[in-house]
């Protein structure tokens, strides 16, 4: 079967390479991908947001199957586009895909159903937000209710930095239309935990925990970014607690998607915080794979990816085992300098090869190209994620920094905690 995978970073990267180990995957390929991508399938230059051609070169092809991978064409309804020509497609239509594209959507319904979040009100009004806003003391969470590339949320630790966020959301419409609506909500202490689960509306089957690095500093300091480096198991995390938030939070916003009548079928992906006492509670929702959690999530599942999605599309995910290795992933994330700001692009990347082609750790590309010389160039804030495998965090951790050493390109950094919280 011939498969056309949508997107172009290191998550799509991490889903072409499990795929491509399928004994039923026939030709692969990936619009847009990337250089990297491009030496496993074949790179088709259509953006994710063209979904008349997207569709157009699927029946051409006569694709078996559409993967998606990135939120911005899920919110748009690139799912709904390839149904409405009969394309079997995995990810949710654009009234499941609200649940990452409005914040405001998302906690309404968790309200609904009463399931665990941070406390929150929602405005449309600025005078209003504000008059609330000062009703409240910081540290407070101010979140664009759109999407705004992983941007639109500012965790204010000073009632100064919130008011500015405010001004900047609701006047200054820094995020477009996102901000049109702002949600103020709880500061939420604790460890964040990722849950990634494949959904066919009724049933849930989660994926193994990871954690995400979001600040672009070793520390947690810095801005936010879309991710330095992930880690997966979580050893130092009770099973008992991820349970928990499975059991209380993942299963029942499936079924309240059903309920409303938007059942959700894709990967929903449930950002959590554990409180100091054990209890998890919801951060966000994202109706994708997360970028890097997959990286370090599907190096893990043993079972053919493929065959997970077929019976995702086909609502049989009840009826399929899904297994995953008891080993552990550690990727670290290398970005440009300047990332998550303004940052150069073209800058030649030394050692990729020999790193690539070593036994001990996956590379995989989020943004490269290759020049006219035909040499490896960064193309984008994120550039690689090198993924470590072994028995243990220590020795998958070992692995990603060792061979990330040998990997180089001016203005390159990366985090050297990833996963220093799991060394306990
Ligand atoms: P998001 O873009 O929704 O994933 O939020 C980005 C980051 O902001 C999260 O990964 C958390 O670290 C932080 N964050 C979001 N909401 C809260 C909250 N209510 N309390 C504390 N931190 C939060
Ligand atoms: N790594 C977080 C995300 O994909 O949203």
């Amino acid at each position: 079967m011939d498969i056309l995978v949508i997107g172009g970073g290191g998550r799509e990267h991490a889903i072409v390479w499990a795929l491509s180990k399928s004994e039923k995957a026939g030709k692969i390929y990936c619009a847009p991908g990337n250089a990297g991508i491009g030496q496993i399938a074949e790179c088709v230059p259509i953006a994710v947001s063209e979904f008349e051609q997207l569709t157009a070169f699927a029946l051409e092809k006569e694709i078996g199957l559409v993967v998606v991978g990135p939120d911005d064409p899920l919110a748009d309804g690139i799912v709904d586009a390839f149904e409405a020509k009969d394309i079997p497609v995995f990810g949710p239509r654009k009234n499941a895909a609200e649940i990452e594209g409005s914040k405001t959507f998302m906690k309404d319904l968790l309200r609904k159903y009463s399931i665990p979040t941070a406390a929150y009100e929602k405005f449309g009004d600025y005078e209003q937000a504000l008059a609330y806003l000062r009703s409240r003391t910081a540290p407070i969470v101010i979140k664009a209710d759109g999407l705004a590339a992983g941007k639109g949320v500012t965790v204010a630790y000073t009632m100064e930095e919130a008011e500015e966020a405010l001004r900047s959301m609701m006047l200054d419409k820094v995020f477009g239309d996102a901000g049109t609506q702002v949600v103020i909500e709880e500061f939420l202490e604790g460890q964040e935990m990722s849950i990634l689960a494949f959904v066919d509306g009724e049933t849930v089957r989660c994926m193994p925990a990871a954690q995400d690095h979001k600040p672009v500093y070793d520390g947690d300091k810095g801005p936010n970014t879309g991710g330095m480096g992930t880690y997966s198991p979580l050893p130092h995390i009770d099973q008992a607690i991820i349970d928990k938030a499975i059991e209380s939070i993942v299963i029942p916003t499936a079924k309240a998607m059903v309920e409303e009548g938007r059942p959700f079928r894709g990967v929903l992906f449930a950002g959590l915080m554990i409180s100091p006492d054990g209890t998890p509670k919801t951060i966000e929702f994202n109706a994708r794979f997360g970028d890097p959690e997959t990286q370090v999530v599907l190096p893990r599942l043993k079972t053919d990816l493929l065959e997970i999605f077929l019976a995702a599309v086909n609502g049989t995910l009840a009826d399929i085992d899904i297994e995953w290795s008891e080993e552990a992933a550690v990727c670290v994330v290398q970005a440009s300098g300047g990332y998550p700001a303004s940052y150069p692009k073209g800058i030649v990347i030394s050692g990729l090869d020999e790193v690539s082609s070593g036994e001990s750790a996956l590379v995989f590309h989020a943004g490269t190209a290759k020049n006219e010389a035909g040499e490896w160039v960064t193309n984008g804030g994120r550039v690689l994620g090198i993924v470590g495998r072994g028995t243990t965090i220590e020795e998958a951790r070992a692995v990603a920094y060792a061979a990330a050493e040998g990997i180089d390109f001016e203005g390159k950094h990366q985090r050297t905690d990833i996963a220093a919280k799991a060394l306990v």
